[in-house]
């Protein structure tokens, strides 16, 4: 069976015919029978470009390429992005703590978002000098500005705008229109941009929006960003002047591999652009998924293959708990056996994990070439909101985690023991 694998956009490939899928210059069997399964295996080679393509994408701008840590959040991912000085974008006191982790130096170049901060995640911020906190109500506006009050510091303010624009995208994942619980109405932000302009501890320097995550059309962050223009203009009436632009994130990719990722990004910097034209400001982006999602994989192996009725059920070890992407948004993913045989025969089937649910499964009625028990296969673009998105359901330990760079793969989180799990429980024995 021919396969239809968009290599261009992704660090996997079969270096021969007959060979196993490698990652960069390592054979994923080999992974495997090193490190076990399931197993997430990243492309550091991979994450660097995306940074660069985006980089370059917005040259001719002052700009801060913000990573969006719930992407993936491995402390070793966020060291390869600060080492080429990235920023963050967080939202929570736990990704804060992370990036603090790996580089105290940091802390400078981290917005922090999110409709519900606590006021012992405020402080952590405002103790770490974060760079703008990205507000998303009145409340927090008062909250900030008293916790700034309380630690005697001034805090940068951006107001997450909400845009009331549509983008095509899962319901889940889409977040620019007034029904949704992000940011602030559009309408109504002039009024608390005054708010902010009040306190003697708060700084009102930016505005942002983000309008959902994994969209294909360019067409609803210009309309988003022409909105937010207009509003800059008009508070430069007000006397506050904006002085950074954060676009957000949400650029997506194509999970089956077809289109070319440099035209994409260069399509979305050009509608950014065009938005913004003639404004002086310092633009933020927070790419998470278009940085990390192709550079990863989820290895697993065939425990069994077994037919019910007119279906064939593909059996893995690894389950919805580890990769909930297709139970909670339908998600399509590719997936490549290791072993490529051109000659395989195609087979329709189910492919499925261990976890006592119907809704788990990573594919329903996919050809692809028939696999057997003990093989394995590898569910592609999984390097966003696959780990970050694990849990421990079914009692299950999440996989280990390998960065690969070149000929080299390092362990980047062992795998999880049944102890990990039971460990914070309180015993009554
Ligand atoms: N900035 C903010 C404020 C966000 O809420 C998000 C994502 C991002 C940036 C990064 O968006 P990206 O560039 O990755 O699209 N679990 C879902 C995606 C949830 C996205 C949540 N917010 C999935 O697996 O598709």
């Amino acid at each position: 069976m021919k396969l239809e694998t968009g290599f261009s956009s992704r660090p996997f490939h079969y270096p021969k015919s007959k060979s196993a899928l490698h990652c960069e210059r390592v054979s994923l069997a080999s992974l495997a029978e090193k490190y076990g399964t399931p197993l997430y295996v990243y492309s550091a080679g991979q994450i660097l470009d995306r940074y660069r393509l985006f980089s370059n994408a917005f040259g001719h701008r002052d700009h801060l390429i913000c990573y969006s840590v719930k992407a993936n959040s491995n402390l070793s991912i966020l060291k390869l992005l600060t080492e080429r000085g990235s920023g963050f974008d967080i939202v929570s006191g736990g990704e804060l703590l992370r990036i603090l982790q790996v580089n105290k130096k940091a802390a400078c170049r981290v917005v922090f978002s999110g409709v519900g901060k606590t006021a012992a995640e405020i402080d952590l911020a405002l103790a770490a000098g974060i760079l703008i906190f990205n507000v998303e109500s009145e409340s927090e506006v008062a909250l900030l500005a008293e916790r700034a009050r309380k630690l005697r510091v001034r805090a940068r303010v951006a107001l997450r705008v909400n845009p009331d624009v549509f983008a095509e995208t899962h319901p889940y994942i889409s977040t620019g229109l007034s029904e949704h619980k992000f940011g602030i109405d559009i309408r109504a932000a002039r009024a608390v941009y005054q708010q902010v302009k009040r306190s003697r501890y708060l700084d009102a320097v930016g505005i942002s929006v983000h309008i959902g995550s994994q969209i294909q059309a360019v067409a609803p962050f210009g309309a988003a960003l022409e909105n937010v223009a207009e509003l800059i203009r008009e508070l430069a009436s007000d006397g506050i002047q904006i002085k950074i632009v954060d676009a957000g994130g949400g650029l997506g990719i194509d999970y089956h591999g077809a289109s070319d990722p440099a035209a994409e990004v260069e399509g979305y910097a050009a509608a950014v652009e065009r938005a913004l034209k003639g404004l002086e400001v310092r633009l933020l982006l927070e790419p998470g998924r278009f940085l990390v999602a192709q550079a990863g994989a989820l290895l697993a192996r065939v425990l069994y293959v077994k037919g019910s009725g007119s279906k064939t059920f593909v059996i893995t070890d690894a389950g919805m708990n580890d990769l909930i992407r297709p139970a909670l948004y339908q998600a399509y993913h590719e997936i490549l056996p290791v072993l490529h045989d051109p000659m395989a025969e195609a087979a329709v089937v189910d492919l499925v994990g261990p976890v006592c649910e119907t809704g788990d499964f990573f594919a329903r009625d996919r050809a692809m070439p028939k696999v057997k028990e003990g093989d394995l296969v590898a569910i592609l673009d999984t390097g966003a909101y696959g780990m970050s998105l694990s849990s421990n359901y079914n009692s299950r330990p999440r996989p280990a985690e390998v960065l690969v760079e070149g000929k080299r793969s390092r362990l980047i989180r062992r795998r999880e023991t049944i102890r990990d799990l039971i460990g914070p429980e309180i015993r009554f024995v």
